[in-house]
């Protein structure tokens, strides 16, 4: 396998042995919540409250987890690789910077930046917003909400990342359920563009089909060896 130009997807099991919880438990819940009381504008609307906790909990616990073997595998690619390469990611935590990784976008937003609903800035934010801080842009009051893309949300860079799976000669997505669209999505854009599409899981995905190859376990293992593979 040679190829020139990778995008890499990943979500939330990359974390998932960071301590991180997975968004689709056996019980359907995360951590607890319907995900519409909580990743909703609607829910943020109706109980600002409720949404800002669970979000400041949430941010609080990065301090507690540390990046695995397989963000580190993909920090180290994006050091050693000398074509293009895009690591996107649904995840919200910070793990992957933590692991090396640069070329890397969140598409879902991050845990660690905020929003403004009055001047729309994007801030670094490494606190609580539950006592509602006033916009240290324009000042307004009350204003900031997580920079979390909720359902029913557009999700960031999109244009980014199309450019990059429409010239991508290989396309990997790594601990994803392809539940949620756009992003189960982007397996076929880059099959359209000529890609060759690997899935690391600990599961088959409701993609699986989609890829040429599908390799089944724990992250921290198939993504070390892929990179391996890809690097060697
Ligand atoms: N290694 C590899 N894969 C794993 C591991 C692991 N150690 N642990 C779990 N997985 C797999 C699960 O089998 C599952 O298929 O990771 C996948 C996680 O799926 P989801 O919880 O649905 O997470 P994700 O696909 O990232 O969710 C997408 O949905 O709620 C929204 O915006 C949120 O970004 C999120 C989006």
């Amino acid at each position: 396998m040679k190829p020139r130009s990778i995008v890499v997807l990943t979500g939330a099991g990359i974390s998932a042995e960071s301590g991180v919880p997975t968004f689709r438990g056996p019980d359907g819940l995360w951590e607890g919540h319907r995900v519409e009381d909580v990743a909703t504008p609607e829910a943020f609307f109706r109980n600002p409250d409720r949404v800002h906790a669970f979000y400041d909990a949430r941010r609080a616990r990065l301090a507690e987890v540390e990046p695995n073997a397989a963000h580190k595998a993909l920090g180290m690619l994006d050091a050693r690789w000398p074509g293009d390469l895009l690591i996107v990611t649904q995840n919200v935590d910070d793990l992957h910077e933590r692991g090396g990784a640069r070329r890397l976008l969140h598409m879902h937003g991050r845990l660690k930046s905020a929003r403004c609903l009055a001047c729309d800035a994007r801030l670094d934010w490494e606190g609580p917003l539950a006592h509602r801080p006033p916009c240290p842009a324009c000042g307004a009051a009350g204003r900031l909400r997580p920079d979390i893309v909720w359902f029913g949300e557009m999700p960031y860079d999109m244009d980014r990342i199309d450019r990059a799976l429409a010239r991508a000669d290989l396309f990997v997505a790594i601990g994803t359920s392809g539940q949620v669209y756009p992003a189960a999505g982007f397996v076929e854009d880059a099959r359209a563009a000529g890609a060759y599409c690997i899935e690391l899981n600990l599961e088959p995905s409701d993609v699986s089909f989609r890829f040429h190859e599908c390799r089944l376990g724990r992250a921290s293992e198939l993504v070390p060896a892929l990179v391996d593979e890809l690097v060697a």
